[in-house]
């Protein structure tokens, strides 16, 4: 194995979680040369030589191997990744939906330049799904993959559910708890679900799509009478992502919210946690669950990327399609 030492952009939540989690790490260190940070009059737990303001200190440090990237902003993230990974270092990100934007170009990127870019973190949290779907299921036909991605609207509809919380309070609670984005609309609207099924589509069929052609809907406009229709029924109202073989050459994909009744998996998932259900044509259904956001799952799911670097780990994007010879369709009947 190889050394790896880091240059780490942002320490919010999830930076700080990462932080916490290598600190505590028993069998595992690595060395956080630099942290890049913007706002110079944050108060914060490390002394101020931690940190730097300027990028180029850490994408033009060749001492630096390892660029990990846990912003915010969409547009800066992507000049850091793509930069870092022209400069011949391997990438770590968090960023789903700088990720599912660009996935086709960042996948070239890292063959152009012999680089890697690994993100396990950006699609729930502290499950390894990513990675499972890589190698576990490399010879499985998958029939679909679907589930719960978003934590904080599962955080809200359990709160609103369970504790009769109304929306607003629900959500105010998520924001503080650090489980929404900064546009809690991304959350709330299905977007950051419907990122996080873009980039498990790629490694689930081997397929690009253009999250702009995937249809969501959101949880915002959920009532306390839908959700006490829910209770007399004896269901739950979850946001559910979904990619699905529609017909033999086709998948479809949505994000909508749904009624799940006792039976199903995804009806034992709650607050921040996130489930994902795997069915395949010979392996059945397996259920995959886990708390999908939060500084330390996120951080820990980062520290397995960073750890995996070192061992010169790649995806191979389920075999960059061969599996699965599939089109993606939004013009088929949904199957909800
Ligand atoms: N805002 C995201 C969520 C964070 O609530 O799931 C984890 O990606």
């Amino acid at each position: 194995t190889k050394d790896v030492n880091i240059g780490l952009f942002g320490f919010g939540c999830v930076g700080k979680g990462l932080y916490d989690v290598l600190n505590n790490s028993r069998n595992f260190s690595a060395d956080i040369s630099k942290i890049v940070v913007k706002n110079r009059n944050k108060k914060r737990s490390l002394p101020e030589y931690a940190f730097t303001y300027d990028k180029s200190d850490v994408l033009n440090d060749e001492r630096i191997n390892l660029v990990t990237e846990l912003i915010d902003d969409v547009n800066e993230a992507y000049d850091i990744v793509t930069q870092a990974l022209k400069n011949g270092k391997n990438v770590v990100s968090a960023n789903k939906k700088m990720i599912a934007e660009n996935l086709e170009e960042l996948v070239a990127l890292q063959r152009e330049h012999g680089t890697s870019l690994l993100y396990e973190a950006s699609a729930c949290a502290s499950i390894p799904i990513i990675r499972t779907l890589e190698e576990y299921y490399d010879n499985e036909l998958l029939h679909s993959v679907r589930g719960i991605f978003n934590g904080s609207s599962n955080y809200i509809l359990t709160k609103m559910f369970e504790e009769g919380v109304s929306y607003e309070d629900a959500l105010k609670e998520a924001q503080d708890l650090g489980f929404a984005e900064t546009d809690p609309t991304l959350d709330v609207g299905g977007y950051d679900a419907k990122y996080k099924l873009v980039i498990l589509t790629l490694h689930s069929y081997g397929l690009y799509l253009n999250p702009a052609e995937v249809f969501n809907y959101g949880i915002q406009s959920l009532a306390d009478f839908d959700m006490q229709y829910a209770r007399e029924k004896r269901l739950k109202i979850k946001q559910v992502a979904k990619v699905f073989r529609a017909s033999d050459d086709e998948i479809a994909a949505y994000v909508l919210p749904h009624f799940i009744s006792e039976e199903s998996d995804l009806y034992t998932v709650d607050y921040e946690y996130n489930g994902v259900i795997v069915q395949g044509a010979f392996s059945d259904k397996q259920f995959f669950r886990g708390k999908g956001a939060g500084g330390h799952p996120t951080g820990s799911a980062v520290l397995s990327d960073i750890s995996a670097n070192r061992y010169d780990y790649k995806y191979e994007y389920r075999k960059n399609g061969k599996h699965n010879g599939v089109r993606f369709s939004n013009d088929v009947d949904l199957k909800i």
